[in-house]
């Protein structure tokens, strides 16, 4: 099984370059099929969620062409299967925007449950609510969700909870369905707002992208287009706190400064300065350890869930006592259990929504597991600040969201190795 080796307590110095947002790029590749022509899609992260949603578009009779590790073309003219089996729909969450497009483009869709991070609850009610307002009949048989409709019909749906796959699914159900579709209280994520470009640019009529009110005018055809995926929001931010905790000056390049506004702003509360510039931002350290703030997760333009664990192992090391509450996902805090192992003094409140932190002078490395994407993300920010030798396992969670890691992180200074430990030991022959 392959792990992360991390000697921590260095500090990070020099750039960093982010690739393309793997929430938006989830979303779009699956877009495509709506297109039913052949799309050039750019700025690609190489993730193994990319890749296992490539291989589903595949699947359905896509034809897709590698021209480098960042640039695909996809060629959906043959696309003619409408259903997902369970053994790649569970390899990622947002499997389950097959469902929107399926039912978009051929009035039907028969797709196994997804899979995807373990945070609690993840039900997908508001989505089926999205496509009944589209004149779709939803069937569930536990293993199956099923869509047959007589014919699409634009309608307007409102969403109590802000969902960022159930407003992504409605809109991909709804750029086709003739008549007009209002989408209220929709999530505004950078890769609401990234999706709707790709599809107005293949014809779509869809206005009011990253607003709480989206509306779709049904077109009767769309076309292929060139697509730059936008900068990773999270990835960004990830690299900004492990420099914030790890100390040193990183450059953070090719990031939209405007989405990672709250990461910013919370770590200027710290003590940690964040220089913007028009596709950048610099990190800088001057001391050792920093001031706590408090944190509270919310929809965008809010501090985003996806940092939570990230800015908690930084927290873990700042002087005082810092609380981070998670208003989005119901068990998005198991990771704690990894760096109270490394000498961290958190406790998490009765409804496990809140973590208080009282931060320690340092922590230790040790024998740790990515429970999940971003826990794993938080865990390698706590060994890179850490004293000693830290090793984290399951980092297949990781290499679902974070491309080149180790390569990025070693090019500014830490000492991270990517081990396979299950290769046999090396037999030493003695000759008498
Ligand atoms: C997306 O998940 C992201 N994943 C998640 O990022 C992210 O944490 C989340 O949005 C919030 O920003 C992808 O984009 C692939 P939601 P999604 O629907 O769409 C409740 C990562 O690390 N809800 O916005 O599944 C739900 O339980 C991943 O990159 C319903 O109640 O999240 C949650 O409390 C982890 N019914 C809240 O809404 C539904 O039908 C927000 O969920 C759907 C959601």
């Amino acid at each position: 099984m392959e792990k992360f080796v991390i000697n921590g307590g260095k500090q990070l110095n020099g750039e960093v370059y982010v690739g393309g947002a793997k929430n938006a790029v989830v979303a779009i590749i699956p877009a495509t099929i709506l297109a039913n022509d052949v799309s050039r899609i750019e700025n690609v992260p190489d993730i193994e969620d990319v890749a296992n949603m490539l291989e589903i578009v595949e699947s359905l009779g896509g034809i897709v062409t590698r021209e480098d590790a960042h640039t695909y073309v996809i060629d959906t003219r043959d696309v003619s299967c409408t259903i997902v089996e369970k053994e790649i729909a569970e390899k990622l969450r947002a499997s389950y925007y097959l469902m929107g497009v399926l039912l978009g483009r051929f009035n039907h869709f028969k797709v196994a449950l997804p899979g995807g991070c373990d945070l609690g609850a993840r039900p997908i009610d508001l989505h089926i609510k999205g496509f009944e307002a589209l004149n779709a009949k939803i069937t569930d048989d536990g293993y199956y969700i099923e869509a047959t409709t007589h014919g699409l019909a634009g309608g307007s749906v409102y969403f109590n909870t802000v969902s960022v796959g159930a407003t992504v699914n409605t809109i991909l159900a709804a750029v086709k369905a003739p008549g007009v579709t209002i989408i209220e209280n929709a999530a505004k994520e950078p890769h609401i707002i990234d999706l709707a470009n790709y599809l107005n640019k293949c014809g779509a009529d869809i206005r009011g992208a990253g607003t709480n009110t989206i509306k779709i005018k049904g077109v009767d055809s769309l076309r292929g287009c060139e697509h730059a995926i936008i900068p990773d929001q999270i990835e960004a931010g990830t690299y900004m706190l492990a420099c914030a905790a790890a100390g040193g000056t990183v450059t953070v390049k090719n990031v939209i400064p405007r989405h990672l506004e709250c990461i910013t702003q919370k770590l200027l509360e710290c003590g940690v300065y964040v220089d913007e510039f028009v596709d950048s931002v610099r990190v800088r350290t001057e001391k050792s350890r920093h001031t706590n703030c408090d944190i509270y997760t919310t929809p965008y333009p809010g501090f985003p869930t996806d940092m939570q664990p990230q800015f908690t192992a930084f927290l873990a090391i700042a002087e005082g006592v810092s609380t981070v509450s998670e208003g989005v996902w119901s068990n998005r805090f198991r990771y704690v259990d990894q760096l109270l192992r490394m000498g961290a003094d958190i406790k998490r409140l009765g409804d496990n929504k809140t973590a208080v932190i009282k931060g320690v002078s340092e922590l230790h490395g040790a024998l740790v597991k990515a429970d999940d994407l971003r826990a794993g993300a938080a865990m390698i920010i706590a060994g890179l600040a850490a004293t000693g030798r830290t090793e984290i396992e399951q980092i297949y969670h990781i290499d679902r969201g974070y491309e080149a890691v180790v390569e990025k992180l070693s090019a500014l200074g830490a000492d991270i190795k990517r081990v396979d430990d299950t290769e046999p030991p090396l037999t030493v022959i003695t000759v008498a």
